[in-house]
């Protein structure tokens, strides 16, 4: 029997060894503010890598120091961010994985106190305790959070530029694919979304004007990087709520960037509504990105509670995506992968030679 969660996938130059990545995830872990990467991001992705992970995405990684979710981000905006990732670039290759990167700009959801560590996690960062400003695409606040100001143009081509100059770090810094954050109500979904757009330029207004901001950094991110490599978007395919940014809405987003070159769509959801009735359950978000993969042909990647190697087998072996990813589960048992390996066809290889030792006797037992 095949294997799908164990097959290679090759997007234009890139050939990852498995369909089993690790999704972003934010470790808050900047020790003096200064958006670079520590010991801690080095051992986090590395061990994803050794756990058999086919790609490994960094976090959430801010373009400049106002797209941060908090002082404790990672950030790509200046060249000591991007040397501090090259041993984490060059440890990820040499275990075997491909290592991606999520660009990113919060937007509106910027300048809170991050999720651990702090009194009122996820709350605004007042200026004077080292928050700043927020920008959204209009002055209208995500529940709770400070009022953004809304950008203006040049405000909006100064965040083109900084993606394309984070794009060219990561490039610089061994990154092998690169994934532009449009996703959980940060500024790229507060543009797309409806319920945070409420500009009347060409920026706002119907879906063409919503997305203009995405496929512009798209455009020119996809100049920056070299055209062998990968460029990825992740989406929220829905808002779970009326009104909101929907599968609909996104189904022809998702056409417009694969006429645009983005190789694959990582398809999440929510972020961007308080009290969105979210259906979380095991690979809730799931049948979105089969209807984006049937609907548009863009290779997409499920995520979101798919915590099992045969749940994982069966989203790919079923056509529902063509990636899966797993994040807490990874963060549980960083060998994961290996165990999947294991689990679903007794295969060793994957193991590093200096831990085969430990794996003998389920080796013997397939
Ligand atoms: C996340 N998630 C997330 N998403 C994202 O696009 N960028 C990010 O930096 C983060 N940060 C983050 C931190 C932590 C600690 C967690 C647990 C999650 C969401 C993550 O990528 C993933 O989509 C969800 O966790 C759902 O997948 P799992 O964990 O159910 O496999």
């Amino acid at each position: 029997m095949t294997q799908h969660l164990l097959e290679p996938l090759t997007l234009r130059e890139l050939t990852v060894r498995n369909r089993l990545w690790v999704p972003p995830m934010c470790q808050y872990s900047v020790a003096a503010q200064d958006g670079v990467a520590t010991p801690w991001h080095l051992m986090h992705y590395g061990s994803f890598a050794r756990g058999g992970a086919g790609a490994v995405i960094l976090e959430a990684t801010a373009v400049v120091p106002q797209g941060r979710i908090s002082p404790q981000d990672l950030g790509l905006w200046d060249d000591a961010q991007r040397d501090a990732l090259r041993p984490i670039t060059e440890l990820v290759h040499s275990l075997g994985a491909a290592a991606g990167i999520q660009l990113a700009h919060a937007g509106r959801k910027a300048s809170t106190e991050p999720e651990w560590g702090t009194a009122r996690p996820g709350a605004s960062l007042a200026e004077a305790d080292g928050g700043w400003r927020t920008v959204g695409p209009s002055a209208s606040a995500y529940a709770g959070l400070a009022a953004p100001e809304a950008l203006d143009e040049a405000g909006i081509d100064a965040v083109v530029d900084a993606f394309v100059a984070a794009a060219g770090r990561a490039v610089e810094a061994g990154i092998d694919l690169i994934e532009i954050h449009g996703a959980h109500g940060y500024l790229i979904h507060e543009f797309l979304s409806p319920l945070s757009n409420l500009r009347s330029d060409s920026y706002g207004g119907e879906l063409a004007g919503r997305a203009r901001l995405l496929l512009r950094i798209v455009d020119a991110v996809r100049d920056e990087i070299p055209s062998g490599m990968p460029l990825l978007v992740r989406l929220s395919a829905s808002e779970w709520v009326d009104g909101g940014f929907d599968l609909g809405e996104a189904t022809q987003v998702v056409s417009w960037l694969r006429e645009h070159g983005v190789d694959m769509v990582d398809v999440s959801s929510g972020g961007n509504a308080e009290g969105a009735a979210i259906p979380v359950g095991p690979g809730y978000q799931t049948s979105l990105a089969a209807h984006l993969r049937h609907r548009t042909d863009m290779p997409v990647s499920a995520v979101g509670m798919i915590d099992e190697p045969f749940q994982a087998e069966h989203v790919l072996a079923t056509g529902q995506a063509d990636v899966v990813r797993v994040g807490r589960a990874f963060l549980r048992d960083p060998s994961w992968g290996l165990h999947a390996a294991l689990a679903l066809r007794g295969d060793g290889d994957i193991v590093p030679p200096q831990y085969r030792r430990a794996y003998r006797q389920q080796l013997r037992r397939s």
